[in-house]
C-alpha cells in the first residue's frame, strides 16, 4: 500500500484529486490537511469532512490548519471554485469535526509514525508543510516522495502575470519549504516533485470526460454538459458521487469559458495526484527552484536556475510532460469504478 498525506485546499479541482486517491486501490489515504486557499480552512475542511461523508470514509481523518498563509492576510477566489468552495455541489452535513491535531502536528506526527513510507501531496498552498517543517525540519527527510501541484515557470501565471495561484496565496511557504529541500540536498532526501501550470493547464477536462465517468459508474441518465446550457443547473444522474461532482464541475466549467478558455475544466490537482501515485506518468527535469517574495510585479513568481546560474544545489523535480489522454482514462476507470462500487 502507498501510505498518502493529502494537504489541500478543498476547492473544484482538489475535490477531484481527494476521489482520485480514494478510488486508488493501492493507496491508503492517511490524513486530509485543510488549508486555507480557494476558501478560508474552515470551509476547506467541512468540504473535506462533507466528501469522505458521501462516499462513507468518516474514518479519514481531517485536519484543520492554519487560518492564513504564513505573512500575508488570506486571498481567496470564491468566483472561481463557488460560494463554498465546490461550485454547485450540494454536499451532505458532515456528521464528524476535525481531529484535535492541526495540519502542521499531522506531518510531523505522521511522518514520525512511519518514517520514508509517507507521499506527501500538496494541491493547495504550502502554508501547514512549511509550519510543519518549522517546528520539524526533520520532515523532508522521512517523507518517501512530495508532490505539490503550482507554480509556473515557462507560461503565464493565472493569479498574477507570472505567478500561479497556490504560491500566490503564500509565496513565503513555498519559499521555505524549497529552502528546506536546498538544505537537505545530496543527503538522499527525494526532491519535491513540482507539477505547475505548465503541465496541468494541458490536462483539459471536458464534457465528454464527465459523460464516460458517469458511464464507467452506470449513472443514469449520462448526461452531457454544455456551455449553452442556463448557468447553475443540477444534474439529475442517478449515481450520487458522479451527480455531486457534476454539479461541482459544471461550475468551474463555466468559469473557465467565462475567462476565455473553452468549456473545458483544468484539472490541476488531480493530475497532481496521479503523479503522486506513479510519478512515471511525468517527465521530470530537476533545478534550482525558488521563489520571488520582493519584486512588487514579481512577487509569487518561481523560477528554475536550469543553467545553474546561482550556484545552488538542485532542489526540486519539475514535471514538464506527460500524457493527458492517459491520466484521464486512468481517472475515469478508476473513479468511475469506485463511484460504481458506492451506488
Ligand atoms: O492554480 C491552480 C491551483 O490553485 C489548483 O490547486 C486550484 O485548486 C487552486 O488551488
Ligand atoms: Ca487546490
Amino acid at each position: 500500500m502507498t501510505k498518502v498525506l493529502l494537504d489541500c485546499d478543498t476547492g473544484i479541482d482538489d475535490s477531484l484529486a481527494l476521489l482520485y486517491l480514494l478510488a486508488q486501490p493501492e493507496v491508503r489515504l492517511e490524513a486530509v490537511i485543510s488549508t486555507a486557499g480557494n476558501v478560508p480552512a474552515r470551509q476547506v475542511s467541512q468540504n473535506n469532512l462533507s466528501w469522505l461523508e458521501l462516499v462513507g470514509r468518516d474514518d479519514i481523518e481531517v485536519c484543520l490548519g492554519a487560518d492564513a498563509p504564513l505573512a500575508t492576510p488570506l486571498m481567496t477566489t470564491e468566483e472561481t471554485h463557488g460560494p463554498l468552495g465546490v461550485g454547485y455541489a450540494e454536499l451532505p452535513t458532515p456528521q464528524r469535526a476535525e481531529s484535535h491535531r492541526s495540519g502542521a502536528q499531522a506531518w510531523s506526527e505522521i511522518t514520525r509514525a512511519y518514517p520514508g513510507e509517507v507521499v506527501g501531496l500538496v494541491t493547495g498552498p504550502c502554508t501547514n508543510l512549511a509550519l510543519a517543517i518549522r517546528d520539524d525540519p526533520g520532515i523532508p527527510s522521512r517523507l518517501r516522495r512530495l508532490v505539490i501541484m503550482g507554480g509556473a515557470f515557462h507560461h503565464p501565471g493565472n493569479t498574477t502575470p507570472t505567478s500561479e495561484w497556490n504560491v500566490a496565496v503564500d509565496p513565503e511557504s513555498w519559499h521555505e519549504v524549497l529552502m528546506a529541500y536546498q538544505a537537505v540536498a545530496g543527503t538522499g532526501a527525494a526532491l519535491p516533485i513540482l507539477c505547475p501550470l505548465d503541465l496541468t493547464e494541458t490536462i483539459e477536462m471536458t464534457p465528454d470526460h464527465v459523460l464516460r465517468l458517469a458511464e464507467a459508474a452506470g449513472s443514469t441518465p449520462a448526461e452531457v454538459l454544455s456551455g449553452e446550457d442556463d448557468d447553475g443547473g443540477r444534474s439529475v444522474t442517478s449515481n450520487p458521487l458522479i451527480r455531486a461532482f457534476t454539479d461541482a464541475v459544471r461550475f468551474y466549467f463555466e468559469f473557465h469559458r467565462d475567462h476565455d478558455s473553452g468549456y473545458i475544466a483544468h484539472m490541476h490537482d488531480p493530475f497532481a495526484a496521479a503523479v503522486a501515485v506513479d510519478p512515471s506518468i511525468a517527465t521530470l527535469r530537476t533545478a534550482p527552484v525558488d521563489v520571488e517574495l520582493a519584486g512588487s510585479l514579481t512577487r509569487g513568481t518561481t523560477v528554475a536556475d536550469h543553467q545553474h546560474m546561482w550556484g545552488r544545489p538542485d532542489n526540486a523535480r519539475i514535471a514538464v510532460a506527460t500524457d493527458p489522454a492517459a491520466f484521464f482514462d486512468r481517472l475515469i476507470d478508476t473513479v468511475g469504478g469506485y463511484a460504481r462500487g458506492l451506488a
